[in-house]
């Protein structure tokens, strides 16, 4: 079969063929490509097509397809044993290790995925401060709990609608919407709802509109007013955490967040997610205090190894970090090179090794407002032609593409040869 068929297959057996929306890619008006296999940056489809992958599973596979290390590690475990619904010493290992190597991580429990982190984040601000309230910002995405699932980012901007269907609008009455790096409007928000404000969430360095770091005084604001209120500030770092730097975007501001949300990265390509903070709010966790939150496969032994694995090589190699700021430097600079030449409206933000190509007349790309003047068509455009010479990118404006370490230099010269080529009128 090649892609064609197996993709309209897959469409009478799974809502869109596609097990997460954004893979279907609707707005680019074309059948994805069927992936069968991923090794080092290249991914390869059914057809035998292959394509340099700057996705990376959306994010996760920082040191690439097929990491030898993870491989070992996984194999060793599936070999004493798949799953147990038990304490393992595991589990001890990667807590310890992640308290040990990250900031303002006291204790972590482990979930299964990014939204489950996300969520259950939300209820232990909740319990803890017997608050109801909490404070998203437009524009980022913290996934699909139904209390996020207002101006939520991408895959909501991508396909046109505003939130989704089968939220009751109580779900979401609760959930107060911030404008990302404009903190006095939070500081309304909070005038008005503060007593009732259980915590602010957000994306530090936003990737779901495309990349956009906060600014640091925008930060030092949504921590004091979390102080002044009692409210929880929680990073979510699910995409940034040990990707814009090991510490995550945490290491980048100077401001200390109550409880982080983690996923991707950590699980080593592998369903996995995890939230932690100080000690005091962690514990109010069923079973030492009253807030329940479980999962049969939350800490699954195969899981933590190849997460345990992932985090543990990427902290004995403080170099991959530099490997792969210095290949999205040359990136960034030889694309802004090309556009000035071929006259192509365009703006990069980039953090490290996560970057977006925003097509736009503004100068910069600061907000949500900003992200909202992107040409559209033009990113599709741009998608096809770096798909046709065998790129992987994200099939969104609102995303970020990511480089891992097992990009090289070659890699980066193909990539701006075949943007040379493309033109922005055509
Ligand atoms: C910042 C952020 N938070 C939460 C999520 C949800 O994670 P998951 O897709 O693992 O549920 C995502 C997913 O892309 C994300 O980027």
């Amino acid at each position: 079969m090649n892609n064609r068929e197996i993709f309209e297959e897959s469409k009478k057996y799974i809502p869109g063929g596609v097990n997460s929306p954004v893979r279907a890619f609707n707005n680019i008006g074309i059948n994805p490509p069927i992936i069968k296999s991923g090794n080092g940056a290249i991914l390869t489809d059914e057809e035998g097509k292959e394509y340099i992958d700057f996705v990376l599973a959306w994010g996760p596979m920082l040191l690439g397809h097929s990491d030898k290390d993870v491989i070992s590690a996984m194999e060793k475990q599936i070999n004493e044993g798949i799953a147990f619904g038990a304490a393992t010493k595991l589990e001890l290992e990667m807590a310890k290790f992640i308290s040990e190597t990250v900031d303002n991580i006291e204790m972590i429990r482990m979930v299964n995925s990014g939204t489950e982190a996300t969520m259950s984040a939300i209820k232990l601000a909740r319990g803890y401060t017997g608050k109801r309230k909490i404070i998203k910002f437009a524009g980022c995405y913290h996934g699909h709990f139904d209390g996020f699932l207002i101006e939520a980012g991408s895959g909501v901007l991508t396909n046109g609608i505003p939130g989704s269907l089968g939220v009751p609008k109580e779900s979401i009455e609760n959930t107060l919407i911030g404008i990302y790096n404009d903190g006095e409007q939070v500081e309304g928000l909070f005038e008005k709802y503060g007593d009732d404000i259980a915590a602010i969430i957000l994306e530090p360095v936003a990737g779901n509109m495309g990349v956009i770091k906060a600014n640091e005084e925008f930060i030092i604001k949504l921590r004091e007013l979390c102080d002044k209120y009692g409210s929880l500030l929680i990073y979510d770092e699910v995409m940034s955490g040990f990707r814009v730097a090991y510490k995550g975007a945490q290491s980048l501001f100077n401001v200390k967040p109550d409880l982080v949300t983690f996923a991707k990265i950590m699980g080593g390509g592998l369903p996995c997610g995890a939230y932690g903070g100080r000690k005091e709010i962690m514990e109010k966790l069923s079973p030492v205090g009253g807030v329940y939150q479980a999962g049969t496969m939350s800490g699954n032994p195969v899981v933590m190894a190849a997460g345990y694995e992932t985090l543990k090589k990427l902290h004995s190699h403080p170099e991959y970090y530099e490997h792969i700021n210095k290949l999205g430097e040359k990136l960034e600079k030889g694309m802004l090179d090309i556009a000035k030449e071929n006259n192509i409206p365009m703006v990069i933000n980039r953090v490290g090794a996560m970057m977006t190509v925003f097509f736009t007349k503004l100068e910069d790309v600061k907000s949500y407002d900003d992200v909202k003047t992107c040409d559209e068509e033009m990113y599709k455009k741009y998608f096809l032609h770096m798909l046709e010479n065998g790129f992987n990118l994200p099939p969104s404006q609102f995303e970020a593409m990511f480089l891992s370490v097992v990009h090289e230099e070659k890699h980066i010269d193909k990539f701006l040869e075949a943007f040379k080529s493309f033109r922005y009128n055509d």
